[in-house]
């Protein structure tokens, strides 16, 4: 019999598992389910005899995909793909798949939410300031960039964006003001919010260069990924600039110094951008039916790794 694996350290809602099980099992196909494990030798061995395998965040490293002996497809339920090797899975033949956009209004939320937060001092009982008329700028206009442009507007921020494969008229069919490059971008705007991919070019992309153009009072909010911020130029940030706010839904491996700059700084314990029902169910069973495609009729739809 055909199984799926859902192999979550962060497991999706019960509602969402229940709706993949859904899906997996009428057509035909098993579902097996490894939650919250600890030990990288639990996913090796579940990954083992299936076929297929739906994942988060997890790693999906060399070492798991070769031990995937009869695995055909990984996909990846939620939008990066930086945590699987695409070079592991193209050599053996497996196709690997994201499930874009269907966690992004989680994210964008999130994002929005961060921007409050911190324009109300951390909700510490103090006077702040409001979104209402502040410069937004959004690094980067994919699903979730739109979804954050479309609630910003609903604040009456002013929008906009820098992402140079998107093209001009089509965000500024959106009302979003599109910028010709990220260093115009972060010297216009009172807020940044990144949504950039981590890849091998954009990691330690948002460096001091970039961040020190950024206005007197700039906020800085990353729902995306820790890697595309070069920590060097983040610490340097901080302690050239006391006007400088960050906020992130994924601490910096330099947290714990930056934890004295309370007022300024702020990260949440664990990663929740796309921790809402909503989103584990639409990009659970979003990934349970690609899964289903691709192994009854051979849709490729999704995959990332041609
Ligand atoms: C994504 O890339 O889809 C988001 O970062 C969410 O990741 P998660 O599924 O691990 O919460």
């Amino acid at each position: 019999m055909t199984k799926v694996l859902v192999a979550t350290e962060k497991p999706f809602a019960k509602v969402a598992v229940d709706g993949i099980r859904k899906v997996v099992e009428q057509s035909g196909f098993q579902l097996n389910l490894l939650e919250k494990y600890t030990d990288k030798t639990d996913l090796l061995k579940s990954v083992a005899n299936v076929d297929a395998l739906i994942i988060r965040s997890d790693k999906a490293t060399k070492e798991v995909i070769d031990a995937g002996k009869n695995l055909k497809i990984i996909v990846r339920a939620g939008a990066g793909y930086d945590n699987i090797d695409l070079t592991a899975a193209t050599a053996k033949g497996i196709v690997v798949m994201n499930t874009p956009g269907q966690n992004s209004n989680a994210v964008a939320e999130l994002a929005i939410g961060m921007m409050v937060f911190m324009a109300r001092g951390n909700f510490k009982g103090v006077p702040g300031t409001e979104l209402k008329g502040k410069k937004l700028g959004i690094h980067a206009y994919g699903y979730v960039g739109k979804a954050v442009a479309v609630i910003a507007k609903g604040f009456g921020m002013q929008v906009f964006t820098f992402d140079p494969f998107i093209s001009k008229e089509l965000i500024e069919k959106d009302g979003v003001k599109a910028l010709n490059s990220a260093e115009e971008l972060y010297k216009t705007c009172n807020y940044i919010s990144v949504h950039i991919p981590s890849n091998e070019k954009t990691k330690n992309s948002i460096n001091f260069d970039l961040l020190s153009k950024m206005p007197k009072g700039a906020i800085l909010v990353n729902t995306a990924r820790k890697e595309v911020i070069c920590e060097d130029s983040l610490k340097q940030m901080f302690a050239e600039r006391e006007d400088f706010k960050y906020i992130t839904d994924i601490a910096p491996n330099c947290h714990s110094e930056l934890l004295k700059f309370e007022k300024r700084y702020f990260a949440t314990p664990k990663k929740q951008g796309a921790e809402t029902s909503e989103a584990n169910i639409n990009a659970g069973i979003a990934a349970a039916n690609q899964i289903v495609g691709f192994l009854k009729t051979g849709n490729r739809n999704f995959q990332v790794n041609k």
